[in-house]
């Protein structure tokens, strides 16, 4: 049998270097109008500080996160935030790339409701977003709330009329700091709940006021019913029917019939995958050799615990315990034994690339881990798809996940040389990440025991995630 893995691997390993990008420079100045982005995650400085950004490949950055409190007038940026975010705006202006500050965020969604729940709510909360521009010089503020009118990490506060205020807020900003500021507003792959909490018909007023929104299409659900599936899956329209939980073409349909125009649309895309145990006996068709298995049952009681980033688990801002996140940062699928650092697959290692979501899958049977992530081969798919689709550009989770500039790369080549893609109907999608919570919120949190500065321990404040059940 290992002779059949190591035999795939040279197969694929052969596909992928054939497929793969190398490290070498591509600079984002043939995007024209388009948006090249990634979050900046500041508790990743030290493996990702400033000096090791890849300024030239993007055309803005946001940095993560600013947090909402309970008072509309205060946005918190902590202590070692207070620090580096200068830093990171001076850096990205001397590379001639906009600085934006992302507010919210997995943990840091809370208060958004009250901050935008009054009419003096929202004016004071739309100076304290002015007041930090000034500031912090930011060219950008980009709302990270999880989610209006929804429920997300499980304390935040949510009100139906959520949305509708988020608007008001919007425009009431927009009036007030004028069309220099890029606003934007990272989103579920389904549009924005209305009053009776089901997708709005009509969001073509947030067009107006924000400049684009970032269609975050990762961490979609899997059940152990259904089985292990994509993280981030193109299309999901071939994916079998209970397991249609949405897909960069589905929610970009979603948008669209909702009034957001394609052209305003960022696709989200994750620099990370997401991990299942699944057994040997599961995992390949036919029984205990490859391909890989599609969507094979996991085992939820023994949940792998991801890379090193994800630290041990802990309480949430909730108070409430979570297990690590199990995600695998592409970088760290090296030192987790998958891939080499050229992108290419690990020998023991088994791969497969899903042809309906055009996502790829590792598998080691020795941990019996299975990893649903993001390569070369899906990154330039996406910049293909963001291409044919007339999106706006793309945003990677996080800007420290990448290995070499290989997804980067593969990305922004897509975006602007890809081949011109079919682009289906797709069909709705089945439910929301969010309103599929449920008690068994993945939260990954940073190493405690790798925690060595103090800048890191205050940095545990800003930890965010943007997972859902598994
Ligand atoms: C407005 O903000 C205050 C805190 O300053 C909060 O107590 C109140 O609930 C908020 N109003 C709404 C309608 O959310
Ligand atoms: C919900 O929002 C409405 C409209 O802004 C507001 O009148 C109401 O006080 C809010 N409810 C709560 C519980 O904050
Ligand atoms: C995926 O590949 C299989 C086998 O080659 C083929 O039958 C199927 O139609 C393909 N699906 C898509 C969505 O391309
Ligand atoms: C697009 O293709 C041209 C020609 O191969 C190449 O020089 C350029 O770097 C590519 N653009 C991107 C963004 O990769
Ligand atoms: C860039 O994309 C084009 C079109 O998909 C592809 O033919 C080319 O191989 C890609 N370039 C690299 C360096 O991968």
């Amino acid at each position: 049998m290992s002779t059949m893995f190591r035999f795939t691997s040279l197969l694929i390993y052969a596909s992928v270097v054939v497929a793969g990008l190398d490290s070498q420079p591509v600079d984002s100045s043939s995007l024209g109008s388009r948006v090249a982005t990634a979050w900046y995650a500041g508790w990743h400085v030290t493996d990702h500080p400033l000096s090791a950004v890849s300024w030239s490949k993007y055309t803005i950055l946001n940095y993560a996160f600013a947090l909402t409190t309970p008072d509309p007038s205060v946005i918190s940026v902590v202590d070692s935030d207070q620090i580096l975010l200068p830093q990171f705006v001076a850096a990205a202006h001397k590379h001639n790339v906009q600085a934006s500050l992302s507010i919210g965020g997995w943990t840091g969604s809370r208060w958004f409701s009250a901050n935008v729940g009054s009419a003096p709510n929202r004016t004071a909360f739309v100076k304290s977003v002015a007041a930090l521009v000034k500031k912090y010089k930011l060219d950008g503020i980009d709302f990270d709330w999880e989610y209006p009118g929804i429920q997300g990490i499980g304390c935040n506060l949510v009100n139906s009329s959520d949305t509708a205020n988020f608007l008001l807020f919007l425009q009431e900003l927009r009036t007030t700091v004028g069309s220099k500021l890029t606003i934007s507003a990272a989103t579920d792959v389904t549009p924005f709940v209305d009053s009776s909490g089901a997708q709005s018909a009509d969001v073509s007023e947030f067009g107006k006021v924000l400049d684009y929104i970032i269609m975050m299409n990762y961490d979609i659900k899997s059940t152990p019913a259904t089985g292990a599936g994509p993280n981030a899956p193109l299309d999901d329209s071939c994916a079998p029917v209970g397991s249609q939980h949405g897909s960069a073409t589905s929610g970009v349909s979603a948008w669209t019939k909702a009034g957001m125009p394609s052209n305003q649309i960022v696709l989200g895309v994750p620099a990370y995958g997401r991990s299942y145990r699944v057994a040997e006996s599961a995992a390949f068709s036919n029984g205990a050799s490859p391909p890989l298995a599609s969507y094979p049952t996991y085992d939820l009681s023994n949940k792998p615990s991801g890379d090193r980033w994800n630290g041990e688990g802990g309480l949430d801002v909730c108070g409430v315990y979570q297990d690590p996140g199990g995600t695998y940062a592409f970088r760290n699928l090296v030192d987790a034994g998958f891939l080499n650092t050229d992108g290419s697959v690990q020998s023991g290692i088994s791969y497969r690339y899903d042809n309906c979501s055009e996502t790829p899958f590792v598998y080691d049977p020795k941990t019996n881990i299975l990893v649903t992530f993001d390569n070369v081969q899906s990154f330039a798919a996406k910049g293909s798809y963001i291409k044919s689709a007339g999106l706006k550009g793309f945003a990677v989770w996080e800007a420290a996940g990448d290995l070499n500039n290989l997804l980067v790369n593969a990305i922004l080549n897509g975006t602007v040389n890809g081949t011109s893609r079919t682009i289906k109907e797709s069909p709705q999608p089945s439910s929301t990440t969010s309103s599929s919570s449920s008690a068994a919120h993945i939260y990954p949190w940073n190493s405690l025991h790798t925690l060595s500065t103090t800048l890191e321990v205050l940095m545990l404040f800003s930890l965010f995630c943007r997972s859902i059940p598994f």
